[in-house]
């Protein structure tokens, strides 16, 4: 035995623990539940699909509506992103889920974005790169290049996530997961705040509160307390290079549903009772639809929801010894306002709308603002007449603020308008109102996905955390331990083939 696990260790073939030996002849799970549908749910059922094969069930269950915190608002007939909106051109699961899916890119439309503080505009875009370039390098010195390799270097980092999953190699906490790619340094950053981590580095202060804030400001609705690590996401979020799903991202989630063959169960999930100890327990979930209770037992579950207390999913967790420990933290509020109506460029300092250049208003956190940010938004079908509409037309707006809009408050910022639609969002963790990091796994065979938002919420951190959760279910339901958690995953990658 000993001897035959040299053979296969030095072959770089994945090696079997003696357990595996036992399992090997051992039944595949035959249900498996996922709660929630939105990126991170419908992403999970996906990869399941592709581990386990198709003969286990999955079912998914979904309270409200397949997507969650990925979702359109209707305006004229066209519908229009209100919650996550913009996705990355390095988020690689998101690309591969667009070409599996047959889905396409709806590429953004060229607009101009200033920095407003309350009273004027500090920052103007042009049509101009280089002068652009140029102007930040006047006010701000060394600080812009600094700020792009450090973003830059955490990225490449970063993106070892994509060979070590390829590879089969999974985590058994968000830290484990951190720390392969980028060493204790990660770690830190998930503790550390950005502007500490951003003047240490020689970024200076006028930076910080007129970009970095603004970006925050609108990427999370929080300040530059926030930890380095999501802060580093954001900022790679403010380079070029961004698209967005035609037809609205939320597509992508009902699509993978379809393409996992996961059955969706539209109903609240509102309890998970441990049924059976031993080497294999199962869970029983019971669901709840038009006041009809549901019971049914499965082999694995995975939890797609947030469960910090103010999200307020309905769930209890029964049988439990201990009992599983609450999600410390909350969730940070953040209204998203859509918005049909003229824009008031007066207040602005542009009397005359024709003179408005901008598209994307981004706020400063000195102004003690009403609103993170405001910007003429297009519609998820983009037909190709298609052209933004002018600051004297009317227009439709997206408007992020930390409460609903009072009415002098969109009278400040629209001359009049023809519809508001609200939708109040528990949007992204409130960084900072808890330390440390959820768990991944609850239990035996029950998951938690969303404590990588702890790290960063983005629909590419539920992707990568969806993928995470599929291979290390299957490796534990198989006993094939050598497959989580290993060290020095990038010696390992290289020389495997
Ligand atoms: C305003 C806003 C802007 C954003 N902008 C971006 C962006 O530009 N780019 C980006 O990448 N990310 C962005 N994000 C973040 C991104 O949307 C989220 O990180 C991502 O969508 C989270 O997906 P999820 O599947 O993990 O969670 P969710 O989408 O929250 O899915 C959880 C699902 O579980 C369901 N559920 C909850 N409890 C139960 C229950 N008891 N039974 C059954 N179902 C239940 C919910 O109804 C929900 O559908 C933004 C978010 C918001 C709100
Ligand atoms: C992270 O923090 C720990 C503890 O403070 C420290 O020992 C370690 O050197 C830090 N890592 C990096 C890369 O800075
Ligand atoms: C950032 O916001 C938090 C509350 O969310 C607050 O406690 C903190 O003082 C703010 N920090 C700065 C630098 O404004
Ligand atoms: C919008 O785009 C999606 C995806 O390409 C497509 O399925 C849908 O039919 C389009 N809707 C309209 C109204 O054009
Ligand atoms: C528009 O902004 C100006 C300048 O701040 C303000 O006086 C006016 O009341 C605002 N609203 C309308 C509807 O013009």
């Amino acid at each position: 035995m000993r001897q035959f696990m040299y053979v296969f260790l030095f072959s770089f073939v994945h090696v079997l623990s003696e357990s595996d030996f036992a399992k090997f002849d051992g039944a595949p799970p035959s249900k498996i539940a996922v709660v929630g549908a939105g990126i991170g749910g419908t992403a999970t059922a996906h990869f399941l699909r592709q581990h386990f094969g198709p003969e286990v069930r999955i079912d998914v269950f979904e309270k409200n509506s397949v997507g969650g915190r990925l979702a359109t608002v209707s305006v004229n007939n066209q519908e229009y992103e209100s919650g996550g909106s913009i996705i990355h051109s390095l988020n690689l699961h998101m690309q591969d889920f667009i070409q599996q899916l047959g889905l396409k890119y709806r590429k953004s439309v060229a607009g101009k974005t200033a920095v407003f503080n309350g009273e004027e505009f500090i920052l103007e875009e042009t049509d101009w790169y280089l002068l652009d370039l140029f102007r930040l390098w006047w006010r701000y010195g060394i600080s812009f290049i600094r700020l792009q390799m450090w973003v830059e270097e955490i990225m490449e980092k970063f993106m070892r996530i994509y060979k070590y999953q390829a590879h089969g190699y999974a985590f058994s906490s968000v830290e484990e997961l951190l720390h392969s790619l980028g060493g204790s340094g990660f770690i830190n950053m998930t503790r550390r705040s950005l502007s500490e981590s951003l003047l240490e580095l020689g970024v200076s202060q006028r930076f910080i509160d007129e970009i970095i804030s603004p970006i925050m400001r609108v990427n999370y609705g929080q300040n530059i307390s926030i930890p380095a690590f999501v802060g580093a996401v954001s900022l790679a979020g403010a380079q070029a290079n961004l698209w967005a799903v035609e037809g609205g991202n939320k597509l992508v989630c009902s699509r993978l549903l379809k393409l996992a063959k996961a059955n969706l169960i539209q109903s609240q999930v509102t309890s998970i009772e441990l049924r059976s100890m031993g080497d294999y327990p199962q869970y029983e979930i019971t669901h709840s639809s038009q006041d009809k209770k549901t019971s049914e037992v499965y082999d694995i579950i995975v939890v797609a929801t947030p469960l910090q207390q103010n999200v307020d999913t309905g769930i209890s967790f029964q049988g439990f010894e201990p009992d599983l420990p609450e999600m410390p933290g909350s969730y940070h509020q953040t209204v998203a306002s859509i918005i049909h109506g003229y824009l008031n460029c007066s207040y602005f300092g542009y009397p005359d709308p024709k003179l408005f250049p901008f598209s994307s208003i981004l706020t400063t956190d000195a102004s003690e603002l009403f609103f993170n940010s405001a910007a003429s938004i297009c519609p998820v079908n983009i037909t190709s007449g298609f052209r933004r509409k002018q600051p004297q037309e009317a227009g439709v707006y997206k408007v992020f603020s930390p409460k609903p809009l009072e009415k002098n408050e969109l009278k400040t910022l629209f001359k009049s308008y023809y519809s508001v639609q609200v939708t109040d969002w528990l949007a992204y963790p409130h960084y900072g109102s808890t330390q440390g990091l959820p768990p991944v796994v609850l239990h035996d065979g029950m998951y938690y996905l969303n404590g990588i938002e702890w790290a960063a919420s983005a629909m590419e951190m539920s992707s990568v955390a969806a993928k995470n959760i599929a291979l290390l279910a299957y490796h534990r339901w198989n006993r094939q331990l050598e497959m989580i958690d290993q060290k020095d995953l990038m010696h390992k990658v290289k020389t495997e083939l």
